[in-house]
């Protein structure tokens, strides 16, 4: 049997599910909603409103899709697969309520403090009064969280007053998150290493897919304000097989269990963003989806078929299938538009002279040409046998992609490289 499937979304994630997708036999025809100039180039792109469920069943129901696979977390948020699973349809991705694993932060502290599984301190806050309370109780240094969604920008750590002042400004002056600051976390501030781990969880049973470290700020040395994420590297050094098992067995073992035992159970990927505090994991925050630009690393060192994957999870059987993945590491740098994550530079043709794997994000193809159509534009991806080499291939790709405006980060995976030099000097 073939099979057709329907991936949402239009970032460098989805041109990367399409292209991990597209190299299984078993399916006849790839559609991405809304999809991008790359995803142009292997799928059909669709012109759907993603966060429409109704729309999107009715495209379904029309093409004959077998599998709908969800890039973005605010489709789940508005139960496009609750909604799915009414009319007995298959989609890949967690129920409206399972999501709010990521779609409210206090949801998601209260499940792993149910879990007794690592995490930082937390109070919840109902207003500005509620904040200074705590603040008067427990002092500076902590971090403020928007409950809600809020596209990456709702974390302040507040070092110091001024950070303090800047988030209170942000949140209660120019009211920048609307109704998802109606709850807000104040979180205790942790000190360590990050990583995140990235699973696919089928209600109960779970595969690690691997490790990745990303890299938020727009400036070089993590400074200027963040963005959606400016490159990342995977594995990270820092994920040993012991750390691997600790998560495992100490976060998701414990949330997926409790989870399905209150008959609300987790499908869908499991993305942990954790910090490492003297070696022990504390979750800092989960995500019901892929990262992006994370995905763009993990799917090339994939070696099963990620449509086996999708398949098997959304049938309740992940236990049957084996997960391979390559030794190798892999390490995007992503190219922006000038001004960026501010108003930046669009509608500029690109030039591609590159030969090597890229994954196109805020692109749009007209007759042939690409043009720039949003502020993280194209990833270029380097593969290798360690880390330095995926380094070096992904640097040296990025000359051949040219267009006004081009920005990237020069110091994606150097982290990772200290990481390992400081193991050397350990041993
Ligand atoms: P998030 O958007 O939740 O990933 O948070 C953005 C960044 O804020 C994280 O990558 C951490 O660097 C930082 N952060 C979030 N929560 C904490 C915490 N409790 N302690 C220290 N840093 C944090
Ligand atoms: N790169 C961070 C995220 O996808 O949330």
């Amino acid at each position: 049997m073939k099979y057709n499937v329907l991936v949402l979304g239009s970032g460098g994630r989805e041109h990367a599910f399409v292209w991990s997708l597209k190299k299984e036999h078993k399916i006849e025809k790839i559609y991405c909603a809304p999809g991008n100039g790359g995803t142009a180039d292997i799928a059909i792109n669709v012109s759907l409103d993603i966060n429409n469920p109704k729309e999107v069943l009715g495209f379904v129901n029309k093409n004959n899709i077998d599998l709908t696979v969800v890039g973005p977390e605010a489709p789940l948020e508005k139960g496009i697969v609750d909604y799915f699973k009414e009319n007995n349809k298959k989609i890949f991705g967690p129920t409206r309520f399972a999501a709010q694993l990521e779609t409210s932060k206090f949801f998601a502290r209260e499940i792993l403090k149910k879990c007794n599984v690592r995490q930082p301190d937390f109070y919840l806050c109902n207003n500005k009064d509620d904040i200074l309370k705590v603040k008067n109780d427990i002092g500076l240094p902590f971090v403020i969280k928007v409950d809600g969604l809020a596209a990456g920008k709702g974390v302040y750590v507040c070092l110091n007053e001024n950070e303090f002042d800047e988030a209170i400004d942000n949140i209660y002056v120019k009211n920048m998150f609307g109704s998802a600051s109606d709850k807000i976390l104040i979180e205790e501030c942790l000190f360590g290493e990050e990583l995140s781990v990235f699973a696919i969880c089928d209600g109960l049973d779970f595969k690690i897919l691997n490790t990745a470290q990303d890299h938020k700020r727009i400036f070089d040395e993590d400074k200027g304000p963040n963005t959606g994420g400016m490159g990342a590297y995977s594995p990270t050094p820092l994920s040993s097989k012991e750390l691997i098992e600790k998560v495992k067995n100490n976060i998701y073992q414990p949330v997926l269990k409790y989870l399905s035992e209150n008959k609300t159970p987790f499908s869908g990927f499991l993305y942990a963003g954790l910090m490492l505090v003297n070696n022990v994991p504390y979750v800092i925050e989960f995500n019901v989806r892929m990262g992006d630009p994370e995905t763009q690393v993990v799917l090339p060192l994939l070696e099963s078929s990620l449509f086996e994957l999708l398949y098997s999870t959304v049938n309740s059987k992940l236990h049957d299938v084996d997960i391979k993945v390559s030794s190798n590491a892999a390490l995007t740098v992503v190219l922006a538009s000038e001004g960026y994550p501010n108003e930046y530079l669009k509608g500029q043709r690109i030039t591609l002279k590159n030969k090597s794997l890229l994954f196109h994000a805020g692109t749009k193809k007209i007759d042939g040409d690409y043009f720039v159509n949003g502020g993280r534009v194209l990833n270029v991806v380097g593969i290798g046998k360690n880390l330095n080499e995926a380094k070096n291939n992904a640097y040296n790709e990025i000359s051949n992609v040219v267009f006004e405006g081009k920005y990237f980060r020069n110091d994606i995976g150097l982290k990772g490289l200290n990481y390992n030099r400081m193991e050397d000097c350990d041993d």
